[in-house]
């Protein structure tokens, strides 16, 4: 969590730096800081709230000059969001200046060593001790800022993205990368450095990506150099061409980027299959997949972990690849999977999926599957991210930069290449019949326009939002593939609206949560045509009976639903494996429209960051 931003070069900074962190604040928005060094001086201010607050202080102070800056937007992990607790951090003689992404395990006996050798903290966080410390070591061992840094660094534990600056030398910048995302822009006489390309992508496409234990040596018009932490070998930097574009990470007229990425997955599913289903040679083409097609096909077991939307994605991939290609899945919460000494083993294929590729939990989880002799295959959206980078072989979703905090469309494309994996394996295996195939095919480039039909509904989803705004209750039901699906449902009202929602599979209600239901709660129940119909209907007949508001998701044209709920929203027909591609729309704009109704912040809500890089 947190986003860090440095600019080193001719240009005045504080507007590289300022619009950097607008573009990094889904990583975390509680506080803000920046500082500026104007060649004489070093200028710093910071301030608990979002960046637009930090810009009103900076301006209205004055501090807005220089060529160096450094700046960052926290998600509190040591000490509350506040000014004193917000980076940058200064070292106790006020040279140093550090920010920060991460969190510093030993920062307390590190903290006490450094009180007693005399120095003293302003701050609770983790990140001044670490500053003091490079501080300390530069005094005592009488060496370089870079040195320092490497030095400090390799007695921390934790993770960490840092950029340090010393204003007794101040033609450089120190970066170091450990478990947290750090890539540095390399334009003409200039240097950007960021927690992702997003900050400088009109400045340059070249871009250097950190890898764990490296740290840079970023000089003033002149160039970087790149260290291993552990053992102080200089690494040759890899120059990544970027593939990002400004309109991919502005709202484009939309009035929120959940709003643009909802309605983006048209385009984003085709990304996602583009170049891979090939309905004219009657194949799908995947190097990941096929590259290791033996070992996969082999496996005793497929385990996939993941946290949170991605977790939901992965729920749905179980029943599609128990379906297609009969190998048992389970599904995991990294999260439990990393602590709960699980059985692993080497005839084992491990799933990490992951919109950001960073997520502190997952990444821990397949590192483990990988000291357990297992196979792992990483499903990410970010190119070049830690996950994606730690996995054996993977494939990526293509869903270009998702940026609203509540994950829309990396859902949908995780879904669309799990299938597709699943499809490959299974044709591949010879589990399914060359006309499923090909119907299976045909129906999956179908589904982007009929995404596009399930958005068009908005105005009636709108006024659905509209009359259910302020009920302080949800339950989601769906079965089978569209049980995940309620889940995601109440997990995406609950992130932005704040509104208490559950999920479940609607035949479970009858084992509890039917004592919920009276004439103030709203079920929203995934009712399609395809996927145990007659069944859902007796639930909602349930529901009905004891005076439960219904909101059915519905295949276009249906009747029989439409005669007992209090709404329907449509979706088209597909075949039952696709089908979540189509219900989940309409229940992120459900929690779109209610959030905004409520008059909650969308893209930030409260408490939440976007890419979990703490466990
Ligand atoms: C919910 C949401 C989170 C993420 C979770 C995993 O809308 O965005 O639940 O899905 O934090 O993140 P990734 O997919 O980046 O590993």
């Amino acid at each position: 969590m947190c986003g860090i931003v440095g600019y080193i070069g001719p240009r005045e900074a504080y507007p590289i730096v300022v619009k950097g962190l607008e573009r990094l604040e889904y990583r975390g928005y509680d506080s803000a800081g920046i500082v500026l060094y104007d060649g004489k001086n070093a200028q710093l201010c910071k301030t608990k709230g979002k960046v637009a607050d930090l810009k009103a202080k900076a301006e209205n102070e004055n501090i807005t000059k220089g060529n160096i800056g450094l700046g960052h937007t926290r998600w509190a992990t040591h000490g509350v969001p506040n000014d004193v607790n917000a980076h940058p951090h200064y070292s106790n003689s006020g040279d140093l200046v550090i920010i920060h992404n991460g969190i510093i395990e030993n920062y307390g006996s590190i903290k006490t060593a450094l009180e007693k050798r005399g120095y003293t903290f302003q701050s609770d966080t983790d990140t001044e001790v670490l500053v003091n410390l490079i501080e300390y070591i530069k005094n005592k061992e009488e060496v370089k800022l870079g040195k320092a840094v490497q030095i400090a660094l390799n007695q921390v534990i934790g993770a960490y993205a840092i950029a340090v600056f010393d204003r007794t030398k101040p033609d450089e910048i120190v970066a170091a990368k450990l478990g947290s995302p750090l890539a540095i822009g390399i334009g003409e006489d200039e240097f950007f450095i960021a927690s992702d390309a997003s900050p400088f992508i009109e400045f340059t496409n070249n871009a250097i990506y950190l890898e764990d234990e490296q740290m840079a040596i970023i000089k003033l018009g002149r160039d970087v150099k790149i260290r291993e932490i552990k053992n102080d070998k200089p690494v040759a930097p890899f120059v990544h061409e970027l593939q990002l574009n400004l309109e991919q990470i502005e709202k484009n007229g939309y009035d929120h980027f959940m709003l643009k990425e909802i309605h983006e997955q048209p385009e984003a599913i085709k990304d996602t299959y583009r170049g891979r289903l090939r309905i004219n040679e009657g194949i799908i083409k995947m190097a990941g997949i096929e590259d290791n097609l033996e070992k996969i096909l082999k496996a005793k077991r497929i385990i996939i972990v993941a946290c949170g939307t991605s977790w939901h994605a992965g729920l749905v991939a179980e029943y599609i690849f128990e379906d297609l290609v009969r190998i048992p899945v389970e599904v995991e919460y990294a999260s439990e999977f990393r602590y709960r000494n699980p059985v692993i083993t080497s005839e084992d294929v491990v799933i990490a999926i992951s919109q950001s590729g960073e997520t502190a939990d997952t990444l821990a989880a397949i590192k483990l599957a990988k000291q357990h002799g297992a196979f792992v295959f990483g499903v990410c959206n970010v190119v070049g991210s830690s996950i994606a980078r730690e996995s054996h072989a993977g494939a990526y979703t293509h869903a270009g930069p998702e940026i609203g905090v509540a994950s829309t469309k990396a859902f949908t494309t995780q879904i669309t290449v799990l299938t597709l994996i699943a499809l490959k394996l299974a044709q591949s295996k010879g589990m399914i019949s060359k006309t499923d195939f090909h119907k299976y095919l045909a129906e999956m480039e179908a589904i982007p326009a009929k995404v596009e039909e399930s958005l068009k509904v908005d105005d009636h989803i709108k006024y659905i939002s509209s009359v259910y705004k302020d009920s302080p209750n949800f339950l989601y039901l769906g079965r089978g593939y569209n049980f995940p699906v309620a889940l995601e449902g109440a997990l995406k009202l609950k992130e932005i609206s704040y509104i208490h929602a559950e999920g479940y599979p609607a035949a479970e209600m009858k084992h509890g949560p039917i004592a919920l239901i009276d004439e103030q709660m709203p079920v929203v129940v995934i009712a399609t045509k395809k996927g145990h119909y007659e069944k859902v209907v007796s639930n909602i007949q349930e529901i009905k009976s004891r005076k439960g508001k219904i909101i059915g998701i519905v295949t276009k044209g249906d009747t029989e639903v439409k005669s007992m709920a209090d709404y329907v929203i449509e979706v088209p027909e597909t075949i039952e494996g696709l089908t979540p591609l189509l219900t989940t729309i309409p229940l992120q704009l459900l929690s779109y429209h209610i959030a905004v109704m409520r008059g909650c912040n969308v893209d930030q809500p409260r408490n939440l960051a976007k890419s979990v890089t703490v466990e």
